[in-house]
């Protein structure tokens, strides 16, 4: 198989690494990809940018690939995966229709509440007025979002009733997220822990990933500006054998089922941001229609499975429920981040020690470019998620960091924290 991996960050990176260990695939192309992807064996970058969807299907056709895994879901929600399965090509994700359920919050709400499954109590608006009328009646904490994908910035989690109607203003009034903030979905707060939970979905198929959770602030805590997440681990103890049962009969079934009923099944990585409340009940935060990034890194590390053989399977209407092994031992990724992220970064910085490897751990790259040298520099916020296995999530961690240990540039930072909310003590 010739397979196209769609995405250039950490998540990219272990997909790439994941599809070319597959005995079955010949290469794998990544666009743009990234440093880490390049040093990969059969992996190659080919530059062209991930949301340049007639460059992709292009690039698809003239390489005749076999299979496309798309892993940001802007290209998603523009239609790649329709566009690809047009022109009969192997696509693993969903249809723009079915990628509504990230694309457009109003409609996953709406959807939600359509299928019975649980989540917080919502209204959806696009006048400033109703909007901070209905806020001041339900007073704070109360949370906005802005309708459609604001690149991870559209949600403020409002703390008082200003905030709240400040977050109005700037979606509604001025237009902070362009269309995408034209409509916000005003939701009530929910209280609990948050954890993630992944599938492979082909239609009604579906193969759960290991649970996972990821550390979306930036500072320890969970203080500090959200990010797009400074580490995660899988698995995610709240997730227990009995409730990943309770999610997967009570929110999983009805959201594929759902889908297909009113005509968009879902092919592709179906994410469900969970919150878990003190009673032990789990209500739907988010989905997202793409695996998490950093969640991928640390469950890839565990899947023993094909995942080039589960991808192709389910793009083609065969995916097997159940049908992927994992390792039984946790994992654990913690981000290193350039100096002023999650705002402008400093950039160009030589990245020391990535060549020092150390047994059960792995680093995938995000924000790196190579240097006119060809040395590996920084390139983004998130520079690189740095993994470690062990035989339980502690283990995991101290393997993690002593990578981390290993690796530096000037003004590197990383919260020292990852896992362990998670554990006892
Ligand atoms: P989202 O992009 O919808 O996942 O929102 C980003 C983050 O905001 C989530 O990961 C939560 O930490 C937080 N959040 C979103 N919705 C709620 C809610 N209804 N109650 C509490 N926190 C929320
Ligand atoms: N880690 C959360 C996300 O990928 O959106």
């Amino acid at each position: 198989m010739e397979v196209l991996v769609v995405g250039g960050g950490g998540r990219e990176h272990a997909l790439a690494w994941k599809l070319a260990a597959s005995r079955r695939v010949e290469r794998v192309w990544v666009a743009p990809g990234n440093p880490g992807t390049a040093g990969e064996s059969k992996v190659e970058n080919v530059a062209i940018a991930a949301d340049d969807v007639d460059g992709l299907v292009e690039f698809a056709a003239t390489r005749r690939i076999d299979l496309t895994v798309v892993g940001p879901e802007a290209p998603l929600v523009a239609g790649i995966a329709d566009r690809l399965t047009a022109e009969g090509r192997l696509c693993f994700g969903p249809s723009a229709s079915a990628a509504r359920l990230e694309g457009s919050k109003s409609f996953a709400k709406s959807f939600l509440v359509r299928h019975g499954i649980p989540t917080a109590g919502y209204e959806t608006f696009d006048r400033l007025a109703p909007a901070a009328d209905y806020v001041r009646s339900r007073g704070a904490p109360i949370v906005i979002k802005a309708d459609g994908l604001a690149s991870g910035k559209g949600v403020t989690v409002a703390r008082t009733v200003d905030q709240a109607v400040a977050a109005l203003e700037a979606a509604l009034r001025d237009e902070a997220f362009g269309a995408a903030g034209e409509r916000v979905v005003v939701e009530d707060f929910l209280e609990g822990e948050e954890a993630s939970f992944i599938c492979l979905v082909d239609h009604d198929r579906v193969v759960p990933f290991p649970s996972s959770k990821d550390y979306k602030t930036r500072d320890e805590g969970d203080a500090g500006p959200n990010t797009g997440g400074m580490g995660a681990h899988s698995p995610a103890p709240v997730l227990t054998a009995a409730l990943h049962e309770r999610v997967m009969q009570g929110i999983i079934g009805p959201t594929v089922r759902g889908m297909a009923a009113e005509g968009a099944p879902f092919t592709g990585f179906l994410y469900v941001g969970l919150m878990v409340g003190r009673d032990g009940t789990a209500r739907v935060l988010e989905f997202n229609v793409r695996s998490g990034d950093p969640e991928t890194q640390p469950v890839l590390m565990r899947l023993r499975s094909d995942l080039a053989e589960l991808c192709r399977a389910a793009s083609a209407g065969r995916l097997e429920s159940g049908a992927a092994e994992w390792d039984p031992r946790a994992a654990l990724g913690v981000v290193l981040a350039a100096e002023g992220y999650p705002g402008p970064v400093r950039r160009g910085d030589r990245i020391l020690g990535l060549d020092e490897e150390l047994p059960d751990t792995r680093v995938f790259h995000a924000g790196t470019a190579h240097d006119a040298g060809g040395r590996v520099v920084t390139a983004g916020g998130r520079v690189l998620c740095v993994c470690g296995a062990g035989r339980d999530l502690a283990a995991a961690r101290d393997r993690a960091y002593l990578r981390v240990d290993r690796i530096d540039w000037p003004g590197r930072f990383f919260r020292s924290d990852i896992g362990r909310c998670a554990m006892p003590g």
